[in-house]
């Protein structure tokens, strides 16, 4: 299958081109401007190219040369706050550009498997299920659940893979994530406040590019909720860390969410029930904590 994937220099987009690379697919890992992850290898089978979504131009001309058969789309502007302060910018990337891009694959009739978030959900009433109603309290998730929209209504064969608080080994990329920052506070001994009031279910960056790619090799319809499958809060996690490095956990103090002014609210309760992907795609999630040890391994 020939798989065009956006967001390629991203956590996610880095993890699924690290595994579609080893598989015999034939891969064009775009992303925005160079190529910035030399532990990727590519093959005669695998290449990357540079691609702003926003470029139309750009867009249109790697569809018709490559031709995909199936497109992943991982690129998006993701910081809730950044969001928040430049809603055009933010309106562009996950909107307009996702627009463009389910047109694009439309004139090449290919697949489109569009990554989105439990920010589409409120967050009063979570875990969800692919079924719940959405209702989003930020610009990030009115930005998504709009790009959501107008996929579903696109006539092309799609999927929405919503997921959840990513984590997972990014040292190599150079990107930090929340259990980095735990670890580094923790062991520069810098007290640090976690929210105890919000639940996820944090979601094991491989795991997840391990799903999608099911997703995408089933040719996947539809909506699918890909996280792992323990509901914890943000102080949950930072506590696993503090214990799973033997680090002093006295210096984690659980808060409320309203201890921090944020431009972007949070949705309290999300998290997600799974079993529709683990029935239909086999998909397994790791435990956190085993998780953990391949992380810090
Ligand atoms: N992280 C989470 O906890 C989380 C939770 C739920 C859903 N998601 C979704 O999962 C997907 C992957 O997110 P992630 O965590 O991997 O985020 P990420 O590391 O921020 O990756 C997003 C990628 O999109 C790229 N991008 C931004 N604007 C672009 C543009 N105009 N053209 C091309 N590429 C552009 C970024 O490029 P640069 O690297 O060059 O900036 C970045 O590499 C996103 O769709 C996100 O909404 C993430």
């Amino acid at each position: 299958m020939k798989i065009l994937l956006t967001g390629a220099n991203g956590m996610l987009g880095s993890a699924i081109t690290e595994q579609l690379s080893k598989t015999n697919h034939t891969l064009l890992a775009t992303g925005k401007g160079e190529l910035r992850h030399n532990h990727l290898i590519f093959n005669e089978k695998s290449n990357y190219a540079s691609l702003d979504i926003t470029d139309q131009v750009r867009a249109k001309h790697l569809f018709d040369s490559f031709k995909p058969d199936a497109i992943i789309h991982s690129a998006a502007m993701t910081q809730v706050d950044d969001c928040e302060l430049n809603k055009d910018q933010c309106y562009s990337i996950n909107t307009a550009s996702t627009m463009s891009l389910i047109s694009l694959a439309k004139e090449v009739n290919a697949a489109f498997h569009f990554i989105s978030t439990d920010f589409v959900f409120s967050g009063d009433d979570g875990p969800y299920v692919e079924s719940d109603q959405i209702g989003p309290v930020n610009y990030y998730g009115e930005t998504k659940e709009l790009a959501e929209q107008y996929l579903i209504q696109s006539g092309l064969s799609w999927s929405i893979i919503r997921t959840v608080l990513l984590y997972g080994k990014t040292d190599q990329i150079k990107r930090s994530n929340f259990i980095y920052w735990v670890r580094d506070s923790l062991v520069e001994s810098k007290p640090i406040k976690v929210v105890n009031d919000q639940i996820r279910t944090p979601t094991y960056i491989p795991d997840l590019a391990k799903g999608i790619i099911k997703a995408v090799e089933g040719q996947a319809k539809g909506i699918y909720h890909i996280s792992g499958d323990e509901i914890m809060t943000p102080y949950q996690m930072a506590i696993e860390v503090a214990r799973f490095l033997k680090l002093d956990e006295q210096l984690i103090t659980p808060v409320d969410a309203t201890t921090f002014t944020q431009p972007g609210k949070r949705p309290q309760r999300t998290g997600f029930y799974i079993k529709k992907a683990i029935d239909e795609l086999g998909y397994a999630p790791t435990a956190f904590k085993t998780a953990l040890a391949e992380i810090f391994s």
